[in-house]
């Protein structure tokens, strides 16, 4: 019986203990902030719209501050960084500031009371898991109901890219925005009157310049219910690439490259410099087809025309080494040419088409030697030799003037330009 006793006295100083108030130079006076907040949650239920009637939509007006824009065109996504003004008003966060000692304003916690969670549509799937549709920040709150917050908002969306003009292409890219579940006669989004879109601020992206911001609300009803319209804040950004650096990675090079190629046509076939430099032009080609095929995406819709273009030149590159080997071989027979290359050979030198036809295999430095000879034979097999010379040179000729042709149509038709 005295242990119990015991044991009660026991418990009861340690419920003492536990249940002692607050010291009371401890305790913060209660002023009318605290009052107003205390009121204005009591009763307050976080998980229904802030009208007094079903019927009321609640406006929420939106504002983008943009502060960065990043852009992946390998995994065709692109990254918004934004202060996303919101606000919209509540009925039942009102009260009479003469009421609270004049408080007309106070910051209040966004998990406190009924947000509008404002769902990208078109997210990018990877990153849609971790992009909330609810915020977390301090909001401000006005005495007549009317909340402001600004939350610090990334989103990241799709935009499928036209790479056709690369390095010189500008991307549309577009986010919507709007209530996953809500129609807009529940939640009904909107944009700011004045200065819907900020751009103070705003930095550009890595490789990438914005060069506008379209927005426009788009309001749908669907068949499936005629009476319930869906809004839809749509903002199109226009996106230029920062092109000096590709550009004089590819584009400058493919133009020297052609030029290489067109130069080789030009030069002697005696000895193996044109072979060099044609093979060198060809090996040229494969690097920037591979520098090309690293920095595009891998899936784009539509291909880059400098790609075609190389491709095309450096068929015709194909075309000049093979040309040459002709050509060398040519220059090599000492048969007596078939009639239809003397007589073209007299045509084309009695006509203005010699002007045409250059020089370089000008057969003297190799006739020199079997001149001293002065034998009738090798006479006569130095002048088959040089028929088969001057045909050679009517074909680099006219292969010349036809490679020519076709570099400036792929020039006109391929190479992008500012
Ligand atoms: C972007 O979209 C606008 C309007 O839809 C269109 O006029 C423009 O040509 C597009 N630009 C690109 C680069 O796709
Ligand atoms: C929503 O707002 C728009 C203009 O901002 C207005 O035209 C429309 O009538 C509103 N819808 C509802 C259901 O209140
Ligand atoms: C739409 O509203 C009309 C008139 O208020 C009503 O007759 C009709 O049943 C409603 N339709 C739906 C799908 O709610």
């Amino acid at each position: 019986m005295k242990l119990y006793v015991g044991f009660l006295i026991i418990l009861t100083i340690i419920f003492n203990v536990n249940c002692n108030e607050c010291p009371t130079e401890r305790e913060q006076p209660f002023h009318d902030e605290a009052r107003l907040h205390q009121d204005l949650l009591c009763a307050y239920n976080v998980d229904f719209r802030p009208v007094k009637d079903h019927k009321t939509s609640v406006t929420v007006k939106v504002r983008f501050a943009m502060k960065y824009l990043s852009f992946d065109s390998l995994e065709e996504t692109f990254t918004l960084h934004s202060w996303v003004a919101l606000r919209w008003k509540d009925e039942f966060l009102t009260w009479t500031p003469s009421d609270y000692g004049n408080i007309k304003e106070i910051q209040i916690e966004s998990h406190l009371i009924w947000t509008p969670s404002m769902s990208l549509f078109n997210a990018d799937a990877n990153t849609a898991m971790f992009q909330s549709d609810q915020f977390y920040t301090t909001c401000l709150l006005s005495s007549d109901g009317t909340v402001t917050c600004v939350p610090h908002l990334g989103h990241t969306g799709i935009c499928s890219t036209s790479l056709r003009r690369w390095p010189y292409d500008t991307q549309n890219c577009t986010l919507y925005f709007g209530s996953w579940m809500h129609t807009g006669e529940q939640v009904n989004f909107t944009f700011y009157k004045n200065d819907p879109v900020v751009l103070t601020d705003f930095h550009d992206g890595p490789g990438w310049k914005l060069l506008k911001v379209v927005n426009e609300r788009l309001s749908e009803t669907y068949t499936c219910c005629p009476n319930s319209t869906y809004p839809m804040l749509k903002y199109r950004f226009v996106l230029k690439r920062a092109a000096a650096g590709p550009a004089a990675i590819v584009v400058v090079p493919s133009i020297v490259i052609v030029i290489l190629t067109l130069t080789s046509f030009l030069l002697d076939v005696k000895d193996s410099t044109r072979l060099f430099l044609v093979c060198f032009s060809l090996f040229g080609h494969f690097i920037f087809l591979t520098e090309i095929g690293y920095d595009i995406p891998k899936h784009s819709s539509d291909t880059p025309i400098i790609l075609l273009f190389l491709r095309d030149s450096m068929i015709v590159t194909l075309v000049g080494i093979i040309e040459t080997l002709v050509l060398m071989d040519l220059r090599e027979r000492k048969l007596p040419p078939p009639t239809w290359i003397i007589s073209m050979n007299r045509l084309v030198s009695n006509s203005p088409g010699k002007y045409v036809v250059f020089t370089e295999f000008d057969p003297s430095n190799s006739a020199e030697e079997k001149v001293l000879t002065e034998d009738v034979t090798e006479e006569r097999s130095r002048s088959s030799g040089s028929d088969w010379i001057q045909f050679a040179n009517i074909l680099n000729s006219v292969l010349f003037c036809i490679a020519f042709l076709i570099y400036f149509i792929l020039i006109c038709v391929y190479i992008p330009y500012d």
